[in-house]
């Protein structure tokens, strides 16, 4: 049994050091070809929305997001906030439509990369903690579910990156990420708001949906540091995994 155990792991080891390429199924382009590169990533998207674990590319249909405190303010004063979204999950980046790629040319860092695309609903499910003072007299400190939900949600992504050498191989590290939102409407629902009041709950979910404008401009700061994360976590794994110049066709290569 041990020497079994023992050629797994030599295995496994000898696995694990082959470099990762990826599945014959993704269609690879040509250096900075942004027109194939839309088509092969909306494939990609269509036919592998569980993700492809050998080259760590995370599902897109679960993915499981990092907690997030989006308001904290200074706890002093008439009204003050603190809101943290915790063990939330997000679901339809596999309903992602990719728009438009710009660079990812030869030399990656010659040309801005730009990558956008529309998600026709963004959902976001898990739980909140909210405490504060509203209206100097109604104190907050409660917690429950959540949902959000972003509907035609569109964004435009710009990366900065360098490249990293490793065993005389290029890998992309993606080293800014900023992502621009807009979207159609936000519709959020917070379970148990007001734990004794069902009612109130109730007043305050629709005070915030009618109002989604102002609460998305107030917000959209945090927000858009958690979607930087998001989005980052979707792909940077992959740029890890898979050496740059196996992401593409060889200049010889025909399509
Ligand atoms: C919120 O901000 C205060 C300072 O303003 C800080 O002491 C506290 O640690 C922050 N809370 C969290 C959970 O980071
Ligand atoms: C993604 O699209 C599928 C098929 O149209 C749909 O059933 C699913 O609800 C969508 N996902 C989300 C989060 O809206």
């Amino acid at each position: 049994m041990r020497s079994l155990a023992y050629v797994a792991i030599s295995v496994q080891l000898f696995v694990g050091l082959q470099c990762q390429s990826l599945p014959a199924k993704v269609k690879k382009c040509h250096y900075g070809d942004g027109k194939c590169l839309v088509e092969s990533a909306n494939a990609l998207l269509r036919n592998f929305p569980k993700g492809i674990p050998e080259v760590n590319l995370k599902p897109f249909n679960v993915l499981p997001v990092r907690d997030w405190l989006l308001v904290n303010d200074s706890q002093v004063g008439g009204a003050w906030y603190f809101f943290e979204l915790l063990n939330q999950i997000n679901y339809g980046f596999e309903n992602t439509t990719i728009t438009e790629i710009r660079g990812f040319d030869k030399d990656p860092t010659a040309t801005r990369i730009e990558i956008h695309g529309k998600i026709p609903r963004l959902v976001y499910k898990g739980d909140y903690l909210a405490k504060g003072r509203m209206l100097w007299f109604v104190d907050i400190n409660s917690h429950g579910t959540s949902e959000s939900d972003f509907l035609n949600f569109r964004f435009d992504l710009t990366l900065k990156v360098r490249i990293e050498y490793r065993n005389n191989k290029r890998y992309l590290k993606i080293y800014e990420l900023v992502p621009n939102i807009r979207l159609d409407r936000w519709i959020m629902w917070l379970d148990n708001f007001f734990p004794d009041n069902e009612d109130l709950t109730i007043a305050i979910n629709n005070l915030f949906n009618r109002n989604w404008v102002e609460f998305w401009n107030e917000l959209e700061p945090g927000i858009l540091s958690l979607f930087e994360t998001v989005f980052l976590s979707l792909f940077e794994d992959l740029f890890e995994k898979v050496p740059y110049d196996d992401l593409f066709l060889a200049d010889e290569d025909s399509k």
